[in-house]
């Protein structure tokens, strides 16, 4: 079977941990394919709640193997951390592997990720802080340390000797910060290397074997379509490639060989961090939904900012990616509101849009459109098939069905795995 892709086509936290524990099960690998501790996947099982950053979060079903691709920036430091405690609350993951090609975040990325967004000022991005931008930006101009340099002890820590110092020189001169203590980073970078070295291989020949021999494969995404480097509301996006592409990219993988491709959307919006959202709701309306939702930032603990649905945005994430189904999530949310809103179009300096603008300046003008839907005023959470939906939420998902023109496999309707309706095999390509 081709390998399955599993992505938000929001700005991030549609609930890809969720549909991921659902289906992991059926698949033999579960790789995250992009981002780094920027990412905060959430998983509610018997096994209780769980956090996930940089682990992939299909890793209760046994014998399924975690990788991380080249995609993926990887915080030895937060790696290490993550893993301690799933081990400490009983989970223990079949071996961890870890690409060769994966680029490392060091603590000096964090410490600039500060100093960047301070020197932005009022066109600061939000970031999480965890060091992404910075990482990313070492990979491209080719500064950057990969998890295969750990494999030869000596030469990895003389290479972070001279990344250090060279991140010292920008610290020091341009932002007049402190700098980083050179040694220290030294010693504790062989101690990473000594605990990570054995996980590291090379992920994407390996994964290409497996494909070749029909083995089923899910790759995870982090972040959202929305958020993605190229297509993405640029600048306010994350440094990476969110969508399928950035998948088979990172994979090292044919286009082709992707199958299944399942779109996770929330049945509203969130965002996190800064940038123009059309349907942002501000006032009561904004906080219910961010109260009922519980929309507060898995990695920062910062409130979401929360609004209706953005069908264009949703739209176009989807056409960027090509779903072969949907997962729409949170339907719960919106179970005692007296109507629901979609917005189907934008007015932009009085003239009505149907696409996302490629220009953050012009899309934070733009105006929402809506189209107005009854509220069903009942609860949803015990629901478990489509009949046992209200007619009004089922009328919701089939009109989100529509703006979409893709198929809905799985709604959720609460956080834990059990809450979830299953409408069509996700995994199977019509
Ligand atoms: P991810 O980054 O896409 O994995 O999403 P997050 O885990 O950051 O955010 C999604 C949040 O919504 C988590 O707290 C989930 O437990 C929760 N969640 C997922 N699906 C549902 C749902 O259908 N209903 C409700 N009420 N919460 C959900
Ligand atoms: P998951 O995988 C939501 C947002 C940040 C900020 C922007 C850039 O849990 O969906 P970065 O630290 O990447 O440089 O921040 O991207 N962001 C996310 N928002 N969910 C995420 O991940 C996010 N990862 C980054 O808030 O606006
Ligand atoms: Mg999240």
């Amino acid at each position: 079977m081709p390998a399955a892709v599993i992505l938000g086509g929001h700005w991030g936290d549609e609930g890809k941990g969720k549909v991921i524990d659902l289906l992991a099960g059926r698949c033999a690998y579960n790789v995250r394919y992009s981002g780094g501790s920027n990412a905060g996947h959430t998983v509610v099982n018997e096994r209780g709640t769980f956090a996930f950053h940089q682990v992939p979060c299909g890793v209760f079903h046994p014998g399924v193997i975690p990788m991380l691709a080249a995609g993926v920036v990887l915080d030895p430091e937060a790696l290490l951390a993550e893993l301690a405690e799933l081990e400490r609350r009983g989970v223990r993951p079949e071996r961890l592997y870890v690409s060769e090609r994966a680029h490392l975040v060091m603590p000096y990325h964090r410490l600039l990720d500060g100093y960047l967004e301070a020197q932005r000022q009022d066109l600061r991005l939000g970031t999480t802080g965890m060091g992404i931008g910075p990482a990313y930006a070492d990979k491209a101009s080719r500064d950057g340390l990969r998890a295969g340099d750990m494999l030869d002890p000596d030469r990895f820590v003389q290479l972070v000797r001279r990344r250090a110092e060279l991140a010292n020189e920008y610290i020091t001169a341009v932002f007049g910060g402190e700098p980083i203590d050179v040694e220290d980073l030294a010693r504790q970078s062989a101690e990473w290397a000594v605990l990570i070295a054995p996980m590291v291989c090379d992920v994407e020949r390996e994964i290409r074997a497996a494909l070749s021999q029909g083995q089923v494969i899910m790759l995870e995404g982090a972040q959202g379509a929305l958020l993605d480097i190229d297509a993405g509301s640029y600048p306010f996006v994350t440094s990476s490639s969110s969508g399928v592409a950035g998948a088979c990219a990172s994979l090292g993988i044919p286009v082709r060989e992707v199958g299944p491709i399942v779109v996770a959307l929330h049945a509203y919006m969130t965002r996190v961090g800064e940038g123009p959202f059309p349907t942002e709701l501000e006032g009561e309306a904004g906080q219910y939904l961010l109260r009922v939702g519980n929309e507060f930032g898995t990695t920062t603990g910062r409130p979401r900012r929360c609004g209706w649905f953005d069908a264009v945005a949703s739209r176009y994430a989807l056409d960027v990616n090509g779903a072969t189904s949907l997962a729409v999530t949170k339907l719960d949310v919106l179970d005692h509101l007296g109507h629901v809103r979609i917005c189907v179009a934008y007015e932009i300096d009085g003239k009505r849009v149907s696409h996302l603008p490629s220009r953050a300046d012009v899309l934070a003008r733009a105006r929402p459109v809506y189209e107005d839907l009854p509220g069903w005023k009942q609860s949803t959470q015990n629901a478990r098939t489509w009949e046992d939906l209200p007619p009004a939420a089922q009328r919701y998902i089939r009109r989100i069905e529509e703006l979409m023109g893709a198929p809905v496999s799985i709604v959720a309707v609460g956080p834990a795995r059990d809450q979830t309706l299953v409408l069509r095999d996700p995994l199977e390509v019509a």
